[in-house]
């Protein structure tokens, strides 16, 4: 028996399978979401003969979709995407994101802009009516991180959203480490007010790599309910 949240996510995954069809090429997204989507996949493919190809947004994500039988392709072969299914960890009315909490954005972001369309999955409790109670997940590359921190949090207060600044992501006492060998800064924001000048202005700072703010990527959203109801926004 699946606790609440599970369940949440499992019906939202489940239903946002039924998008994929015979030959597509599909991005897989990361996190606990992400993964219900992919165990739901590879149970199509081995069950019902469904053949599709997945492009995984995380190591993580491919190790898994490999393991239920997913056949699975990179980006750089697959260039282009009929659909990528991702979770996240804000979304609001316009379907604008924040994501990386699981701190895959960057492989989330190329691959959903790769994509003719991005679903997203997600437990009715990441609905918010703004943006940024959630840390805004930064991804910078380590070589002079603390200086690109110092910039990030002069640019939040001369934007008027400083909050109670940056934090560098730790695994234990290590600097967390992305897929692509970057460290991640949290933004503890409260509330983005201008959310698309703030996901341009950053990454306009040296050492920035990509930010989880996702505007105007995003065109479906499948909530999943406790109780086993869904319901969709686009
Ligand atoms: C991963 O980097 C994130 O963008 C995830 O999509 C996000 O953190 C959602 O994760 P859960 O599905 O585990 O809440």
């Amino acid at each position: 028996e699946l606790s609440p949240i599970d369940k949440a996510k499992f019906v939202a995954a489940k239903r946002a399978a039924e998008f994929v069809e015979d030959g597509m090429r599909v991005g897989l997204g990361t996190g606990s979401t992400a993964a219900w989507l992919v165990r739901c996949l590879g149970e199509m493919v081995r069950e019902e003969g469904l053949k599709f190809r997945g492009v995984p947004t995380s190591t993580r994500t491919a190790e898994l979709a490999r393991e239920v039988g997913i056949e699975v392709v990179s980006l750089d072969e697959a260039r282009w995407l009929d659909l990528t299914i991702d979770g996240a960890d804000e979304f609001d009315a316009e379907l604008n994101l924040i994501k990386g909490g699981g701190g895959a954005l960057l492989q989330e972001k190329i691959v959903a802009t790769a994509s003719d369309q991005l679903l997203v999955i997600a437990d009715a409790a990441k609905e918010v009516e703004h943006l940024g109670a959630f840390p805004l997940p930064v991804e910078v590359i380590p070589f002079g991180w603390p200086t690109t921190q110092a910039l990030i949090e002069e640019t939040l207060v001369a934007m008027d959203v400083m909050g109670r600044g940056a934090t560098l992501r730790m695994t234990g006492d290590r600097p967390f480490i992305t897929d692509e060998g970057n460290h991640i800064l949290d933004l503890h924001l409260g509330r983005i007010g201008n959310a698309r000048q703030l996901a341009m202005v950053l990454n306009q700072i040296p050492g920035v790599v990509e930010n989880g703010l996702f505007i105007d990527i995003c065109d479906i959203v499948v909530i999943g309910y406790g109780d086993g109801r869904i319901e969709m926004r686009d």
